[in-house]
């Protein structure tokens, strides 16, 4: 039997959101760009999401009943900044009623500043390959310090950037009329991997030259790849574009963001299929919960002496007992690595709401449901459950 594992007062404990994936009639976006036009991926477009530009204030006071304490959420550079060097007073104005919004309700906010979308105008001239796109984003970033200038004590520079670039491969097949790859790993592009880590360290650079009491760090997703006998190599060499070069480049900064939903193993071909007997997620992803506790282990490893902070950790599930299953066992071993000398500083869920799982609606990994035509919010069990472990601040232990 394990002992009782208590949080210390200040862990965070919050539920993440992104903008695109909730705020609907993100019109200027890229993503509103390929959600219309012919993509195998997408199933549907984002149309008004949770409707959550205008019903935000809905959104928090939900989670600050709930119990949570802190809330992710991301600001819109295509709103900020729908044309080149033309800035919206009124998008910075809004973003910054959130983060007032979220300090009124006791929700202390983490803002996410880019998080997969960009303005149509920057893909359209090269998205980060092209030359000048870190000035681009440190611009953006200035225009947008009012919203994180005072008050934010976290902000996260880039949601998953290993993501971000094999998007970008995805997106260099997808014009050049290539047929896109349907299955595998995609290699993230080599020159968007380079532009995002110069475009983070100068993110960091910008963001602490207006508000210096800023804690800044970036999230990168983390496969917990896991090598069958005879795979080491392989797997090492399959990991570090997709993964460690990303890490690597978190060593030196405030905090990093671990963001863990399942593993990949990988045999002496490369990526195995999830065995057919293993439970599936609605996005085909193995129910692993244990996921993270191998996420955080990896991340600490890889940048020894940042502070971890769970920026997601989540699952695609319309069975809500299966969300509290998959949640108690992915704290359990969050609880095991702080009692190895992890160093982690928050949790954060993935997700607040059922929202835009980018190109579909039906995966839905919120802790509150969203009805689709009235935007109706409905807290599921899981979310009072999760509330409350944030309250008790003692994490449940899992089955074993
Ligand atoms: C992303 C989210 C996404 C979630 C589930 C992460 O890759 O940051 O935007 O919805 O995982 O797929």
């Amino acid at each position: 039997m394990k002992h009782a594992r208590r949080l210390p007062e200040d862990f965070l404990w919050g539920a993440s959101t992104s903008a695109h994936q909730i705020e609907g009639g993100n019109t200027n976006s890229d993503w509103w760009f390929f959600e219309h036009s012919e993509n195998p991926y997408i199933k549907e477009p984002s149309g008004d999401a949770c409707d959550s530009y205008h019903r935000w204030r809905e959104d928090m006071d939900l989670l600050a009943r709930l119990g949570f304490t802190d809330y992710r959420f991301s600001i819109e550079w295509a709103r900020i900044e729908p044309a080149p060097g033309e800035f919206s007073r009124s998008a910075v104005a809004h973003y910054r009623r959130m983060v007032e919004g979220a300090l009124e309700r006791g929700l202390r906010p983490m803002v996410t500043l880019h998080h997969f979308t960009t303005p149509l105008w920057f893909t359209e001239r090269g998205g980060w390959a092209a030359a000048g796109s870190d000035e681009l984003f440190a611009r953006y970033l200035t225009a947008a310090a009012p919203v994180y200038a005072t008050d934010v004590a976290h902000a996260c520079t880039i949601n998953e950037p290993n993501m971000v670039a094999s998007m970008a491969t995805l997106y260099r097949s997808h014009t050049s009329g290539q047929p896109l790859p349907t299955s595998g790993l995609t290699v993230p592009d080599g020159a968007t991997t380079e532009a995002l880590v110069r475009a983070h360290a100068r993110a960091v650079e910008t963001v602490k030259s207006l508000a210096p009491h800023v804690s800044t760090g970036w999230s990168v997703a983390n496969q917990v790849y896991q090598p069958q006998p005879g795979a080491e190599d392989l797997t090492a060499t399959i990991r570090h574009p997709r993964e460690d070069v990303f890490l690597e480049a978190a060593r030196g900064d405030d905090w990093l963001g671990v963001q863990s939903y399942t593993r990949t193993r990988i045999g002496p071909n490369g990526p195995l299929p999830v065995p057919a007997d293993a439970e599936h997620t609605l996005t085909g992803w193995e129910h692993y919960p244990q996921a993270l506790g191998h996420a955080l282990r990896h991340s600490a490893a890889l940048a020894p002496g940042t502070p971890l902070i769970v920026t997601e950790n989540g699952i695609a599930t319309a069975d809500d007992t299966r969300r509290i299953h998959y949640t108690t066992g992915a704290l359990d071993s969050l609880a095991d690595a702080l009692d190895e000398g992890i160093d982690v500083r928050g949790y954060f869920h993935w997700s607040a709401l059922d929202n835009y799982e980018w190109g579909r609606y039906q995966p839905t990994f919120g802790l509150i449901a969203v009805d689709r035509e009235t935007f109706t919010r409905t807290p599921k069990p899981s979310a009072a459950w999760l509330g409350a472990v944030g309250r008790s601040r003692v994490l449940p232990t899992a089955a074993p």
